[in-house]
């Protein structure tokens, strides 16, 4: 049966994937502009369908409740410069730096995840929620896409 933590491991990569793939777009404005939009959309769907699935779950559990918080601390800091830079100009050489920036804080989120909080919500969870979890996830994100 699939699990929740393979779930959300495949759409970390497609994350890592589009990032490369913007970082791949210098000079090509109107494919990085597609290529960030498609990004924008898919960190923000896989962030909320997270917190309404994996992230409520350990919420309920004292223990993994501070890394939760931290967690959903991280995607509102990462929605805070994805929204800064929609309302920059393509051109601007700040863009780049400032998607630097949300490059770097995207991938130690995902590494985070993935070789901590994964680890902590591995022992609050039954084996029964790590698969029911799976159905949420995909149900809330299919809401958002
Ligand atoms: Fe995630
Ligand atoms: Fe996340």
């Amino acid at each position: 049966m699939t699990n929740i933590f393979e779930v959300l491991r495949e759409d970390h990569d497609r994350q890592r994937k589009l990032l490369k793939a913007v970082q791949d777009t210098s000079g090509d404005e109107a494919q990085r502009r597609s290529t960030f939009s498609e990004l924008a959309r898919e960190l923000d769907a896989h962030a909320k369908a997270e917190e309404r699935s994996l992230y409520a779950a350990m919420l309920a559990h004292k223990t993994s409740q501070p890394m939760a918080s931290h967690s959903v601390h991280e995607h509102n800091e990462i929605d805070d410069l994805v929204e800064k830079l929609k309302d920059m100009e393509f051109s601007n050489p700040n863009w780049i730096r400032t998607f630097e920036d949300l490059a770097h804080k995207v991938h130690h989120h995902l590494d985070e995840e993935e070789h901590g909080v994964f680890q902590v919500a591995g022992k609050v969870l039954t084996e029964q929620d790590k698969t029911d979890l799976v159905a949420k996830f995909r149900d809330e994100k299919k809401v958002e896409v």
